[in-house]
């Protein structure tokens, strides 16, 4: 009888929306943290591509201890594998160094706003990249979007051209990364987490000789010590919880972009924007114009539009990938 397979399937996906609902709530506050420690390090200690790299080694170190005491198990890769995500690990590194370069130089808040606008890039990307069409309203309903954090930008108390154009390439380099990393895990044994664990391995080793390069341990080592006698032994701590908690969010996102499409990821992940807007606002005390707050208002009111726009889209988007 046809009765039955629905009745089955349905508290499935109950359950698989309970588990991405938990995916998302934990994403966000693993989010929040993170952006706070990353600042309160950046404010102190203002050189982002130490703090990236940072990020990235506490992830590898943490995915090569816990796979080598087994407490997950280690995935099972071949070349193919590390060549396919080497593109990947290129655009996750971009993506990281443009948003923290991005944080170092403006406030978290308007880092955040300019990032609320990657849903436009989902598309954007999507449409001249990979050839997909999109119905008209979709396109519309970007409009708010993008009209949202052009008014925000042009409003901006602090402006700066570096803030402003690390959070444009982080956009642009994070919607490339998403896309091609769901192509990778698609019918792949590599799980969510793993994937996660060795992007960041890639995108370290990708990472350290720019971070070299461009700041360089003698220049960390004097900023290092000036930040230590400024704040104490705490610093310490606030540059360890940013790191860890860089890898912890970005791990359990990951674990949601198993179970969702791309543009779902970067729907929620706007979503995911509000809350650390308003916390960061609230912890660094940050200036905001009511005409500053109503362009981002609108940047994210926008998502919420476009969320339901393409809601049938997504699901075409998860038939199809
Ligand atoms: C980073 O450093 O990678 C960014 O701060 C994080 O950007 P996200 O909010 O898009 O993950």
């Amino acid at each position: 009888d046809g009765a039955r397979p629905v009745e089955v399937a349905a508290p499935a996906e109950t359950a698989r929306r309970a588990k991405i609902g938990v995916y998302f709530a934990t994403w966000w506050a693993l989010n929040v943290i993170f952006n706070i420690y990353n600042k309160k390090v950046l404010n102190a200690f203002p050189y982002p591509w130490l703090t990236s790299t940072l990020s990235l080694a506490a992830g590898s170190a943490i995915m090569l201890a816990s796979w080598a005491t087994r407490i997950a198990e280690a995935p099972q890769t071949d070349l193919d594998f590390w060549k396919a995500l080497s593109p990947v690990a290129i655009a996750h590194t971009i993506g990281h160094v443009a948003a923290t370069v991005s944080m170092a130089k403006v406030a978290v808040s308007f880092t955040h706003i300019i990032k609320s606008g990657e849903p436009a890039f989902s598309v954007l990307v999507s449409r001249f990249f990979l050839g997909e069409h999109f119905p008209a309203p979709v396109y519309f309903s970007l409009l708010p979007i993008i009209g949202g954090c052009a008014l925000a930008a042009v409003t901006e108390l602090n402006f700066n051209m570096v803030g402003f154009m690390g959070a444009m390439i982080s956009n642009l380099a994070f919607v490339v990364r998403t896309i091609f990393s769901k192509k990778g895990m698609k019918g792949k044994s590599v799980s969510g987490m793993n994937y996660y664990a060795c992007l960041s391995i890639m995108s370290l080793v990708i990472l350290l000789p720019f971070a070299i390069a461009m700041e360089g341990p003698k220049v960390w080592a004097a900023g290092w010590q000036k930040a230590v006698a400024e704040i104490g032994p705490n610093f310490v701590w606030w540059v360890a919880a940013q790191s860890v908690f860089y890898h912890l969010y970005n791990q359990v996102s990951y674990m949601s972009l198993d179970e969702i499409s791309p543009l779902t990821f970067s729907i929620g992940n706007t979503m995911k924007r509000i809350s650390v807007i308003v916390a960061s606002i609230i912890i660094f005390q940050t200036p905001v114009q009511p005409i500053n707050a109503l362009g981002a208002a609108i940047a994210i009111l926008g998502t919420f539009i476009y969320s339901q726009v393409t809601h049938h889209v997504c699901f075409e988007f998860i038939a199809a990938r």
